[in-house]
This record gives structure tokens, sequence and C-alpha cells, in this order.
């Protein structure tokens, strides 16, 4: 079809409606996206040509005008099209003819299909598990820098470093796990650019495309993008209050071989739920038994607000074959990337190998910096006001998901972190009503971008860690009249129906 003219202007030549599938788990707006996205690496929409504008086509397809903005961000964030305000959108870069460059998006490799969820601005927004800017201890931190850049070890800092990490820190974090009992004689420590690096260093040296590796369900996004991109097979394990299930992990063990296992054993994200002794020392004994390295991933283990901390999995680990990954992200500032992973040597010294084919070593201002602020006590100081921040910030959210949100919701109550999830009740869809949410304001995750292998179609993330309490209730009350509302529609819609005839 030839898509109306405008203005004098023929928009793109779009050969055929999009067949979009609104029963599918793909969300309408990346099923657009990849439409789109075929015809202009195709060639079949041309560089300079227009798309239909979003309203436009919204009307044309029978969609919400915010489902084709979101196809429309995500090729733009691929460098596919470029928006200009008030003239629409265009495929990238304008054809002179005789002087065409490259024909970059025809070279390139399909994009990966783990989209962004795009970010509303000056909305309450729950969808991302960040630390609160506004705790940021700036001045603390600059006078961390400071004497960083006034001290003696100033022209080693600038100076090209080792895979390994920056020495002095390395120090550091091996004489803390070493304390903790989280190091044996015959680990190392890594330090990566965040957490994120060190799942990909592991799955590097450890992981072949086609391995079959156990995750938690739902999982953390960032992992299953990472693993799912380089062809590796994931079987999510249930997580229930208590974590990751260790009698479905040991059903899912013994149906087929697994080449890893990835736990969070501390407030998970995105459900919050933290794995019990009991629970941890089940699952150490399977991946064992299996002879499936077990990855522990504690990022969030230092954000507890109440209740007793439990025994690493490193630490009850007697063979010491667990890896543990941490990192400075939840603690302090996320945007310095500084984590660390304790393996067995052999482990981590491929990781250093493969550490420094991809970027050499991590950024040393940043992991000097963080040194002296760790050192200088005023990390310290810092994680205590974030611990009572967090504190508070939990039993806002928890108080408003019980009071706002109808009933029949489930919700965890973890006991720390930065995350906890909601399961509302059917036929309730958090990802169809994520676009009405965002109108009013208020944004969240909805449940597939953590489902490996169960759709969520109920399940939704609220990060609550970077808002304020009034926000937080705010947002909350905003999200529980929706769903009420929808609810409350819904079941109306149900019980007017006429009952068929019985045959
Ligand atoms: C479970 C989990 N692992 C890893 C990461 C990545 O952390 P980093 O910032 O240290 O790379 C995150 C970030 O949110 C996370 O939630």
């Amino acid at each position: 079809m030839r898509l109306p003219v405008q203005n004098g202007i023929f928009f793109c030549k779009v050969t055929a409606y999009p067949q979009l599938d609104p029963q599918s788990e793909v969300p309408l707006y990346q099923q657009l996206h990849r439409y789109f996205s075929e015809l202009i690496r195709s060639g079949a929409l041309k560089r300079g040509e227009r798309l239909p504008p979003t309203r436009e086509l919204a009307g044309l397809l029978g969609l919400n005008r915010t489902t084709v903005s979101a196809a429309y961000e995500l090729l733009e964030s691929e460098g596919l099209i470029a928006g200009h305000v008030g003239r629409g959108s265009y495929v990238t870069g304008a054809e002179i003819p005789g002087m065409e460059g490259l024909n970059w998006n025809a070279l390139l490799e399909p994009g990966s299909r783990s989209s962004v969820q795009p970010v509303v601005a000056g909305s309450i927004s729950f969808a991302v598990s960040r630390p609160s800017e506004e705790l940021f201890p700036v001045d603390d931190f600059r006078l961390s820098c400071q004497e960083v850049m006034g001290g003696p070890d100033f022209t080693s800092v600038l100076q090209l470093g080792s895979p390994g990490g920056y020495e002095p820190l390395r120090q550091y974090l091996i004489a803390g796990a070493q304390r903790e009992g989280v190091m044996r004689a015959d680990d190392d420590l890594i330090i990566t650019t965040g957490c994120q690096q060190a799942l990909d260093l592991v799955r590097r040296v450890l992981i072949r495309p086609g391995d079959r590796v156990l995750v938690e369900e739902p999982v953390y996004p960032g992992l299953k993008n990472l693993f799912a991109e380089a062809g590796v097979e994931l079987t999510g394990v249930p997580v229930q209050t208590d974590g990751m299930d260790p009698a479905q992990l040991e059903r899912a063990l013994g149906k087929a071989p697994a080449k890893a296992v990835v736990v969070t054993s501390n407030f998970q994200n995105p459900t919050g739920a933290t794995l019990t002794a009991e629970a941890r020392a089940a699952v150490l004994r399977l991946a064992r038994t299996a002879g499936a390295p077990l990855i522990e991933n504690d990022i969030y283990g230092q954000l507890r607000y109440e209740g007793e901390p439990i025994t690493t999995i490193k630490q009850m680990d007697e063979t010491g074959d667990t890896i543990l990954l941490r990192s400075f992200s939840k603690i302090s500032f996320p945007g310095l990337r500084v984590g660390w992973a304790i393996g067995p040597r052999a482990l981590i010294a491929r990781m250093m190998e493969a550490k420094q084919l991809s970027d050499l070593h991590s950024d040393q201002l940043s992991q000097a910096s963080l040194l002296r602020f760790a050192m200088s006590g005023r990390l310290e100081a810092h994680h205590q006001r974030v611990l009572k921040a967090g504190a508070e910030r939990l039993a806002a959210a928890l108080e408003a998901c019980q009071r706002y949100l109808p009933p029949g919701t489930d919700f965890t109550r973890p006991q720390g972190g930065m995350n906890l999830w909601i399961r509302l009740p059917e036929p309730l869809d958090a990802g169809e009503l994520l676009a009405r949410a965002q109108r009013e304001g208020v944004t969240y995750l909805p449940g597939r971008y953590f489902s490996v292998n169960r759709p969520q179609p109920g399940g939704l993330r609220l990060s609550f860690a970077g808002l304020g309490p009034e926000r937080i209730d705010r947002g909350i009350k905003i999200l529980g009249e929706i769903f009420s509302s929808e609810l409350e529609r819904l079941r109306g819609a149900w019980k007017r129906e006429p009952a068929p005839a019985m045959v």
C-alpha cells in the first residue's frame, strides 16, 4: 500500500499493512519496530523517505499512538530513523545523488531485540533499579576525587593499568573478602566494569552458544538479554517468596545438563526475594551434584533494611567453586561502573584475558576515587544514609500497595534491595496498561521484560529506591486507580456477555 498523501508529500511506500498479532508475547510496538526495521534494512524504505506520522499510522492500524511512538523511538535509538519536531520521522540520511556513503543499515547485523523502555520525561518512574540521585553525597565524593588528584599516586592512576583492576582497590577488596570468609587461598578477584561486565566475562570464558544455563524466572533483563544474544539456551527456574525454588531447580537439572546456574541470593531483581539459608545450601548442593558452576550475583546484598543478613553461598561453599559477583553500583554510584568477581584462580585468570581483549582494564580514576571514598569512611557514612532512606522508601511502597492496589493483587515484601514485584489479578495485563499509566505520568516495567520461558502478563516490577516516599505514594495511588478501574470495566463487560445456549 502507499500511505496517504498529506500536504503534497508522499509518505514512505509501505508495501502492505504490517501483520501485527495482539495475542503474541512480543509487544505490539516491538512488532511494529521489527516491521519497519526490516523494510529499512532490506532497502525497501530508502534513506530520506518519511515515515507516516504517528497519529495517522495509529489510526490506520487501530493502535494506540503511544505504541507507534514507542516503535519509532526504538528505530531512532538504533539510528534507523531520525525524528524532527514538526516535520516527522525520516529514514536516516538524506540521499544526495552520486554522493551516497555506505548503507550502514544494510551492513549492520540486526540489533538485539532487547529494546530499551522509552523514558518518559517528568513522570514518576518506577522503571529503573537504581539509587536516588538526591542521596548522592556529591561534596564528599568530590573531596575524594580531589584527594586522588592531589595525591602522590595520581600519575600511576593516569598510566595504563592491569586487566585485573587498579591494584590498591583490588587489594582492599581482597582483604575485605578474606575477612568476610568469601575468598579462599586458591581464589582470585577481578575488578570489572560493573557486575554486568562480570556476567559477560563469565559467559565468554565458560559458556558456548547452545549451552543451557539455568536462571531465575522472572529474571534481571540484563542477564537474560546478554545470554540470549550470545545464543545461550536459558531455562527459567521459578522464584517463590524465598527466591529460586530448589525443588524446581532439581527438576530442571534432572531434565538436561546445564552449563551454569545463576542465582541472586539477596533481594532478587525483579522480585526482591531472598534465598533462605536452607535454600542456599540446597541450591549449592544441587548445582554441585549436577557439575554446574554456580554464579552468585550478590549485587543487592548490602541493601538490607531489616532482618538478619544470611551467609553467602560463596561462604557456604566448602570447595570454593562458587563465583561471587558484587558491585559498587547499588551502594554508591552506578555511573562509575565498578564491580568485581571472586572465584577460582583459573577462572579469574581467563576472565582477565577476556577483559584485556574487550577493554584492557576498567577506568582507574573511578576505581581510585571509590577506594579513597571507602577508605576515608565516607562510603560507610553514605551507606548508612542509603539504608535509612531505603527502609523509608520500601515502607512507603508496601503501604501504598496495600492501600491502593485492587483486591486480588499479590505483591512481594522484600526486606531490602530496590525492587518489588506485583502480580495483578486476572485478566489484567500490566503490559497493556503501561501506555495508560504513562499518559497519567507513571511508568514501570511490565512482566515481559523479565520472563524467560513463562509469560508474565499480570506481573510488573516497581523499582522504589530512586523515588522519595511522597512520590512513591502518589505513583502507586495512580497505578491503583488505573488497575482498579480497568478491572471493574473488564469484569463488568464479562458479566454483561449473554450466556450461550447450552448445547
Ligand atoms: C541483578 C543485577 N545484576 C547486575 C546488574 C548490573 O549492575 P552494574 O551496574 O554493577 O553493572 C544489575 C543492575 O541493575 C542487576 O539488577
